[in-house]
């Protein structure tokens, strides 16, 4: 019998819903260059891509690390000294959490997958943003649990309506995800409205995952952390990672902070169980954690600066284009821009976004690959390229549009 007939072979039914479009999409922009056209990519938040660098301090401490010796296994809810700077500048920051109460991950995609997995069995309910990031989508449709989405609001800077949430709520409500800043739209959340997400996991006992990748990455305003309202009746698990505060996504180091975690014993031991058998996130980055809790100030400022300057040509240039608008993103690197697909003959985000990829070789992720309506055509843009660059994919696109309208 043909392997392909065989029941054998037949994937799990758990990874039909397995989905991250971001990467997925990918595989349109490889059939371009297949036939000898360069593709410009604003899918993935890569920043070194795009020129971005670490801390030098960063890669001395790992080069050391491994010219050390340091090759491996550490503990597995990681090394000692790097939870211990982790907890420091939680602490700093306002986030109440000491070393014992933080879990070295392999990113911060580990860390949402091991609490997911320790929290949810078939059927329990986590609610999470739409659009949201599909990482958390993809480990809830592996769990067989369910995820419960509330709305991002575009006429509201794509914030959740607290009501909404609140209402969304059942017995088998689990968890609530927030991700802040946010990651497709860019915006962050002020401290009202997380004061509100707070009291209802409170009054509903739930807990909390605070996904706060880009916390560094903030233009104007100030991030405040979830956890720093959590009192002392909340249980918050913060998600962080050195991804993209020190632009090293491929070192794959991430962690969890547990606030509260007196109050879950049972579940702080799940997440040390899964940890143990997985046995640690990459070693000798470890010893980078230190010194990126205490990096160079104008390392930060820099990144911000040229960030900036690539926002502001974003919005500017983006808005002034007939049929596409977007918002003004107050952290990260992403925006949410739309396309009026009234005045457009395509039927959704995903067939204008392939067609802009075909004619123009500029590849942005469909919004409906984040959660939203496909006849809104939404589409998220990764603004990490150069202002040269950027330039020239938005005046690709005013051309495409002049085209198409
Ligand atoms: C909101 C959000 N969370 C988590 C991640 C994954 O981060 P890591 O590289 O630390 O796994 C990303 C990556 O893009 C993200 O945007």
């Amino acid at each position: 019998m043909p392997y392909s007939n065989s029941p054998v072979f037949i994937p799990a039914q758990r990874v039909q819903n397995y989905h991250y479009a971001i990467r997925n999409i990918v595989s349109n922009a490889r059939l371009q260059e297949e036939q000898g056209k360069k593709v410009t990519y604003l899918n993935i938040g890569d920043p070194i891509l795009y020129g971005f660098q670490p801390p030098e301090e960063l890669i001395e401490a790992k080069v050391l690390a491994l010219r050390q010796g340091h090759n491996g296994y550490s503990p597995s809810c990681g090394k000692k000294d790097a939870t211990e700077a982790i907890a420091d500048d939680a602490n700093t920051r306002g986030i109440p959490v000491s070393p014992e109460n933080i879990i070295i991950t392999s990113g911060a995609s580990e860390a949402a997958d091991l609490i997911c997995t320790a929290m949810l069995n078939p059927g329990d309910e986590v609610l999470c943003p739409s659009p949201g990031y599909p990482l958390y989508s993809a480990i809830i449709a592996k769990l067989n649990a369910r995820e419960v989405q509330y709305r991002l609001d575009p006429e509201n800077t794509w914030h959740p309506d607290p009501e909404e949430i609140e209402s969304r709520i059942t017995p088998r409500t689990k968890i609530l995800v927030v991700i802040n800043p946010n990651n497709p739209t860019g915006e962050l959340y002020p401290p009202e409205l997380l004061r509100k997400l707070v009291a209802i996991a409170r009054r509903h006992r739930l807990l909390v995952i605070t996904d706060e990748v880009y916390h560094k990455l903030v233009y104007e305003e100030k991030h405040v952390p979830l956890a720093s309202m959590a009192g002392d009746d909340v249980v918050i698990t913060t998600i962080d990672s050195l991804s993209k505060n020190y632009m090293v996504p491929g070192w794959r180091i991430g962690w969890l902070a547990i606030t509260n975690s007196h109050l879950i014993p049972d579940v702080h031991f799940a997440f040390i169980k899964l940890a143990d058998a997985r046995l640690c996130a990459p070693t000798a980055a470890q010893y980078a954690i230190r010194a990126a809790m205490k990096p160079r100030k104008d390392y930060i400022e820099s990144v911000l600066h040229r960030l900036s300057a690539q926002r502001a040509l974003t919005v500017e240039m983006l808005n002034a284009i007939p049929g596409i608008s977007c918002n003004h993103p107050k952290g990260a690197f992403y925006v949410m821009g739309k396309a009026d697909l009234a005045m457009l003959p395509f039927n959704s985000d995903e067939e204008f976004v392939l067609k802009l990829l075909h004619e123009k070789q500029i590849l942005f992720v469909h919004g409906s690959g984040f959660g939203t309506d496909p006849l809104q055509g939404f589409f998220r843009v990764v603004f990490l390229p150069d202002v040269s660059t950027l330039e020239k994919v938005y005046r690709d696109l005013g051309d495409f549009m002049h085209q198409y309208r």
